[in-house]
């Protein structure tokens, strides 16, 4: 685990590194070492998998919600400062899919408004924003390590990084009990170890996850290039940004025809997410305040991954495309 750690840190270009139990516990160990709880906001976006709320509320914390971008699915950030009120503590942005959220304004903001910045990077291993890489631009990011993820072990591991030498050391205190000194719980922490196998494996991988990131680009572009623009919105790279395709999520106005056609040939694709966070049970007591956030609530309808793995070809992302032509759905 800690040679993971270590290897992991220069490789994001951060000092410190804690590697936990999942990305859900990389998110609620942050939250709460960067001193977020009872009684905060934190801003988070509205379309994301639900950890991204849920850890904000297991803090006791209340998550508020904003609005994606329609093009990125991130933050949309020109929403982020009519949320901020004196009880806002911290944002967390999310690299959707494996894109960069629009981390300088997030920044910006959050540097001038006194707010943590905290990135869910569960999605976006390797991705880049002007250069630097995903997760190492806050005070401090949240990887998961979920096997499906772009580093991905054989079970359940998170990490959370950052420069803050006083962030990592309680980071490192919640995750084992809350204690410093065995035994003597300073705290009220977790039992949330990365397990030294999964560490293992993990840095076998982390010397192959630049190459397999490149081959998820190769395969999106492919599938960008074929599908077109008709009948389905193919995925967008901003300018300054690497997206590393941790999905390819394409947009579709007939979505449940397009997923039927896709089972019928055999082939399986997932909608992420059906629901947007602020319609989750958990969060139903906050949904007046929310109110409508109409491009989560879109997104949820309309989108689509389509199967991408490194594994695949580019002889089987013609078969989907193909499929998806002779339905004339695309
Ligand atoms: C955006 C996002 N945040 C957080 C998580 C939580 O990670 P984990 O499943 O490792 O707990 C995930 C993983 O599914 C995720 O996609």
């Amino acid at each position: 685990v800690a040679a993971l750690e270590a290897e992991i840190a220069a490789y994001l270009g951060v000092r410190h590194a804690v590697g936990v139990a999942s990305g859900t516990d990389a998110l609620i160990i942050a939250l709460r070492a960067a001193g977020v709880g009872a009684g905060d906001e934190v801003i988070v976006p509205a379309y994301s998998f639900f950890a991204t709320a849920g850890a904000v509320l297991s803090v006791g914390a209340e998550p508020v919600f904003v609005d994606i971008d329609a093009q990125t699915y991130c933050m949309d950030t020109s929403q982020i400062e009519g949320k901020i009120t004196p009880k806002t503590r911290a944002l967390v942005p999310v690299h959707l899919y494996g894109h960069a959220a629009q981390m300088d304004r997030i920044l910006a903001i959050g540097a001038a408004h006194g707010l943590r910045v905290i990135e869910d990077n569960a999605q976006a291993f390797g991705a880049t924003f002007e250069g630097r890489k995903t997760g190492s631009l806050g005070e401090a990011g949240c990887l998961s390590f979920f096997p499906s993820k772009n580093l991905g072990g054989y079970g359940d591991g998170g990490m959370v990084v950052t420069d803050d030498g006083e962030l990592a050391q309680r980071a490192r205190m919640l995750r084992t009990h809350g204690w410093q000194r065995k035994y003597y719980p300073e705290t009220l922490g977790y039992n949330s170890r990365l397990d030294e196998l999964q560490a293992a494996i993990l840095r076998v991988k982390l010397k192959y996850v630049d190459g397999w990131n490149e081959r998820r680009r190769a395969l999106a572009q492919e599938y960008t290039r074929r599908l077109g623009e008709a009948g389905i919105t193919t995925p967008v790279e901003m300018p300054g940004c690497r997206h590393v395709y941790h999905l390819y999520v394409a947009r579709c106005e007939r979505r449940a025809q397009v997923q039927a056609a896709l089972k019928e040939a055999g082939i399986a694709s997932e909608v992420y997410y059906p629901q947007p966070l602020h319609h989750s049970a958990p969060c139903q007591h906050l949904l007046a305040r929310t109110g409508s956030l109409p491009q989560s609530e879109r997104a949820s309808r309309q989108t689509l991954a389509l199967p991408l793995d490194p594994g695949m070809t580019t002889g089987q992302i013609e078969v989907v495309v193909s499929v998806l032509q002779r339905g004339g759905l695309v």
